[in-house]
């Protein structure tokens, strides 16, 4: 019964894709909010999603964000193909970003987003070749916090 999945989905991002970046997680968030999860809970997912796809968006090719959820737990996966990190733990710190100026512009670029991610999620794993891609796995323990679980 732990292990049951509740529900999985899969959304294709394109990189630089600014019109439709930031569907995936809104799309995330519906989901969550359509199985009954506390606003709490859906607030974070939402905000770790965004981070996750704008990442994607702004320094992938491609890649996929998926969302499987299970009665104990929502796990969200970035996978991307793309130029990935060279130096993960710099990249992790407040206020460090490649962005360049044209991105900032935009909004984006504030090196927030990977701490951001970190702080609305109870597990985070990032892993990353230079030249190939990146992969960030969060889970957020939902201990049947569903109301209509
Ligand atoms: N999927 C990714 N592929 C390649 N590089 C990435 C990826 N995600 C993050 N990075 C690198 O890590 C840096 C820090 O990412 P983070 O999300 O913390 O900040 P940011 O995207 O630069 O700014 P913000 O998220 O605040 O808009 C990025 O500037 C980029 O160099
Ligand atoms: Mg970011």
């Amino acid at each position: 019964m732990k292990d049951k999945i509740v529900l999985s989905q899969g959304f294709e991002i394109q990189g630089a894709d600014f019109v439709r970046g930031g569907e995936a997680s809104c799309q995330i968030v519906e989901a969550l909010r359509d199985l009954a999860f506390p606003p709490e809970i859906v607030r974070r997912a939402g905000i770790a999603s965004y981070e996750m796809e704008m990442n994607m968006v702004l320094y992938a090719d491609h890649g996929m964000l998926s969302l499987t959820v299970t009665p104990d737990a929502i796990m969200i996966f970035a996978d991307d193909q793309g130029q990935g990190i060279p130096d993960i733990e710099l990249a992790m710190q407040n206020g460090y970003s490649t962005a360049t100026q044209e991105i900032r512009e935009m909004g984006f670029g504030a090196g927030m987003g990977l701490s951001n991610i970190k702080k609305n999620s109870d597990k985070m794993q990032i892993t990353s070749t230079v030249g190939e891609g990146t992969k960030v796995h969060i889970v957020i323990e939902a201990n049947g916090a569903r109301s209509n679980s």
